[in-house]
């Protein structure tokens, strides 16, 4: 015996795979995704066209509106067999099939160049009537943290606290730093205390083992980077 649950699963699937013929949108990926400013990054659209859709194909990409009071933004399209570009100019130029022919099935598109503001959701619409159907994808741009400085504050004299900084200019929040010893065995010494929200490592009562060659990471969701400090204590 089915149970009613499966029972209504099992006829959904009757009713859909009943409605789902014609066109069809037939890419899998991800439905969003993250890149860094100056990236280029391909926005799926594949499609399959059923006996029946003989009317004209259009493909058009969109950014969506962000809130209800702004329309979505055509950016391109394909139309009676010709691409048209000239409509947004934040995107112009930057966007373009990946396909040589988008109607043989590939409606993929390449973002160049992006660009913080780029971050939205776009659609992919695809019209061939009476099919229709489309594919929205949503991408975050982030800047990748610029290169840190690490700096030494106070005296590196042993027996005195000692701050480490370090900090990158640019780069999207949350930013996370890590140092790490690259010298002397790879071990912190056993009393610093490091903050990976401000980049600062404290080192209290500072011992001249804790001289050396230190690395600091600056990372975020799309990129990393790091500067190099080389600190010699030098006894009281
Ligand atoms: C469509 O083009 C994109 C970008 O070149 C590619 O990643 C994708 O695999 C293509 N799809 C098919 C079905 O060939
Ligand atoms: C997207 O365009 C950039 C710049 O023209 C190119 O380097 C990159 O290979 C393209 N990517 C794809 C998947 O076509
Ligand atoms: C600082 O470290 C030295 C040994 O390296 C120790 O003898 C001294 O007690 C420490 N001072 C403080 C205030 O912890």
């Amino acid at each position: 015996m089915m149970d009613l649950h499966a029972f209504c699963y099992f006829l959904s699937g009757i009713i859909f795979s009943g409605l789902a013929h014609g066109l069809d949108i037939t890419s899998t990926g991800p439905r969003s995704t993250e890149k860094a400013s100056g990236d280029s990054v391909t926005l799926d659209c594949d499609f399959t066209l059923a006996p029946e859709d003989s009317g004209h194909l259009d493909i058009e990409w969109s950014l969506m509106a962000s809130d209800n009071q702004n329309l979505d933004k055509v950016i391109i399209l394909f139309s009676g067999g010709r691409v048209y570009e000239d409509y947004y100019p934040a995107i112009k130029g930057r966007m373009h099939f990946s396909s040589l022919d988008p109607k043989d099935g590939n409606a993929s598109v390449n973002l160049t160049r992006l660009e913080v503001s780029d971050t939205g959701t776009y659609q992919c619409k695809v019209k061939k009537a009476p099919g229709i159907g489309s594919r929205k994808i949503f991408l975050s741009v982030m800047v990748r943290p610029s290169r840190p400085r690490c700096i030494k504050e106070g005296q590196a004299q042993e027996g005195k606290d000692l701050v480490l900084r370090c900090l990158s200019a640019e780069g999207t929040h949350p930013l996370q730093y890590t140092w790490e010893r690259t010298s002397d065995g790879k071990l912190l010494p056993t009393n610093a205390v490091l903050d990976s929200v401000s980049g600062i490592m404290t080192i209290r009562n500072a011992s001249a083992s804790a001289s050396g060659t230190y690395r600091c990471t600056a990372k975020n969701r799309v990129g990393a980077d790091e500067c190099v400090l080389h600190l010699r204590i030098t006894p009281c």
